[in-house]
């Protein structure tokens, strides 16, 4: 007898490091310094882990609290909120100096770290991730956070100093660009927002952050830290409807910078409907179609383990996942026998269960579209190679689906869940084709051992991806390295060091080198007259 998909738990019957504590995150929004509890219209947020009711019953999604469905004139009132905080570039945060904004940001740190547990039940619940990545969720962002502020640091103290230059005296800073819209994705909704919104956020800039429909909750715990470290109106935060609220703010033409991790359909949508695109600056995370090509010489138990980890790590709901694998003809039937195998050996379970490697899917309808791409895929000759395919309410157990050819909608379409097509390739040509072919420039894995063809490889693809992992999956980490894309999958690039760019611009203050001028520069620095002209060293 095939083995259950999976096994919802009863609603009595949950382990203590499982249940929510009584909820305090339904309903608020940041606004101006303060949380407000919305009494207009709002929305359940359905938890991806059915429960089954006590004493028995079908299981059903659980509900984690209660979303405000703000109403454009709400959202415009942050928006406002931002733009006071800015004050055309002359608030207190723009203007501050760098050592108190890094205050701000530890004092910030400080407040977050106490919520850890909350969140990380929170993210268990409203997208299913499990209690060790939801984990490594939040001390990423903390680290990434300490990483940005060290990263300032290191940036003030070079500019800290004076540059001549063919007659000149000169100070090169960076200076914020004003009011940010950050949209992070469902699937990292604390990371993904947070590596956007804390470089905007230290470099002097003020935000307005709309949270995704899915993990939106998790971050509602971090406001009160949010308050304690900032100025009013320096960040705040809204939840809705993306068209009602976001819609008003980017017609306004209020918003400088534009930092959104999603779909390039909806990026398109955005980043039109400001009035004035010339001074909107867009920072955006896109889809990918991340391929992995595995080459006949290839070691197949690193191939193997590196693809299924790839593919399938959060049920495949990364941008950086593996999403196409393609594998050389001599050793196609052994590879797919093998990661088929390690497929099926992975463990489902409830977020908060040990050993837990697949879990439910957050998104509506998810399992009924993987349906279809299956079976468009198999309509166009491949078959479900492992015992995969079959789905229960929100839970899809991971398909390998073999051969996939090129009318199928899994070789070029982002499937962003648990199903892996694998295709068979004969020539290292068609690897370079079918990146070129593709709407997406992200990453590739490419797994082999022969320097020579490797090195062909890296040279016909290094212009078509910003990334070539060579036998190793696809990562965006460590955060240290250049994050980005090509065509529809990226705009701008993400690291630590490289966002703090992204939301800056550069300014100078020159003058030409007289006796008299440097002088002057002098009493301004000597005598701390300006906050921007400053030599001061931040250690
Ligand atoms: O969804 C995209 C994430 O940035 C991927 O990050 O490669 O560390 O999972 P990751």
């Amino acid at each position: 007898m095939d083995a259950p998909v999976i096994a919802f738990p009863a609603a009595d019957a949950l382990p203590a490091d499982a249940r929510l504590p009584e909820d305090s995150w339904s309903m608020r929004w940041l606004v101006d310094g303060a949380v407000r509890v919305w009494d207009g219209p709002g929305a359940d947020v359905l938890s991806p882990v059915c429960t089954a009711p006590a004493g028995g019953g079908e299981p059903a999604r659980a509900v984690v609290g209660r979303m405000p469905m703000l109403s454009g004139d709400a959202a415009m009132e942050a928006l406002a909120a931002a733009k006071r905080a800015w004050g055309e570039g002359r608030g207190a945060w723009p203007t501050m100096r760098v050592a108190g904004r890094i205050n701000a940001m530890e004092r910030f740190v400080v407040g977050m770290r106490a919520q850890r547990e909350v969140v990380v039940r929170l993210l268990m619940w409203e997208i299913g991730k499990t209690r060790k990545d939801a984990e490594t969720e939040f001390d990423r962002t903390v680290q990434y956070i300490a990483d940005t502020i060290e990263a300032v640091k290191e940036l003030d103290r070079q500019s800290s100093r004076f540059v001549m230059e063919e007659g000149f005296l000169g100070q090169i800073r960076r200076s914020p660009l004003g009011v940010v819209l950050c949209m992070g994705p469902f699937n990292y909704p604390l990371n993904e927002t947070y590596t956007t919104l804390i470089p905007a956020l230290i470099m002097g800039n003020t935000v307005v952050s709309k949270l995704p429909r899915y993990g939106g909750l998790a971050q509602v715990p971090l406001f009160q830290a949010m308050i304690d470290a900032f100025p009013a109106g320096v960040v705040n935060v809204i939840q809705g409807d993306g068209a009602t609220t976001v819609g008003p703010i980017m017609e306004s033409g209020d918003v400088d910078v534009l930092a959104f991790i999603g779909t390039s359909r909806v990026a398109n949508i955005l980043k039109r409907q400001h009035p004035h695109p010339n001074r909107l600056r867009s920072i955006t995370g896109l889809e990918a179609k991340n391929p992995a090509v595995v080459l006949p010489d290839a070691d197949l138990d690193v191939a193997v383990r590196e693809c299924v980890s790839g593919a399938l790590s959060f049920n495949g709901q990364r941008c950086t996942a593996i999403k196409l694998v393609f594998v050389h003809e001599d050793v196609a039937e052994s590879f797919v026998a093998r990661f088929a195998a390690a497929v099926d050996a992975l463990r489902a379970g409830m977020p908060w269960e040990q050993g837990a490697q697949l879990t439910p899917l957050p998104e509506d309808g998810k399992a009924a579209r993987l349906r279809e791409l299956v079976d468009d895929a198999v309509a166009h000759g491949a078959r479900v190679v492992n015992a995969g395919g079959a789905s229960l309410a929100t839970f899809f157990r991971p398909a390998v689906v073999y051969p996939v050819t090129p009318g199928a909608r899994l070789y070029t379409e982002e499937q962003f869940g648990p199903v892996v097509p694998v295709a068979v390739f004969r020539d290292d040509a068609e690897i370079d084709h079918f990146m070129r072919e593709s709407e997406y420039g992200q990453q590739i894995a490419i797994f082999g051992r022969d320097p020579a063809r490797l090195g062909a490889l890296i040279d016909a693809l290094a212009n078509q991806v910003c990334r070539i992992n060579l036998n190793s999956q696809c990562r965006r980490g460590p955060d240290t390295f250049p994050f980005t894309g090509r065509k529809d999958s990226a705009e701008g690039t993400l690291s630590v060091t490289d966002a703090l760019r992204s939301f800056s611009i550069r300014a100078v203050v020159a003058t030409t080198a007289t006796d008299e001028h440097k002088q002057l520069v002098s009493d301004v620095v000597v005598g701390r007259r300006s906050r921007f002209l400053s030599t001061d060293f931040i250690f």
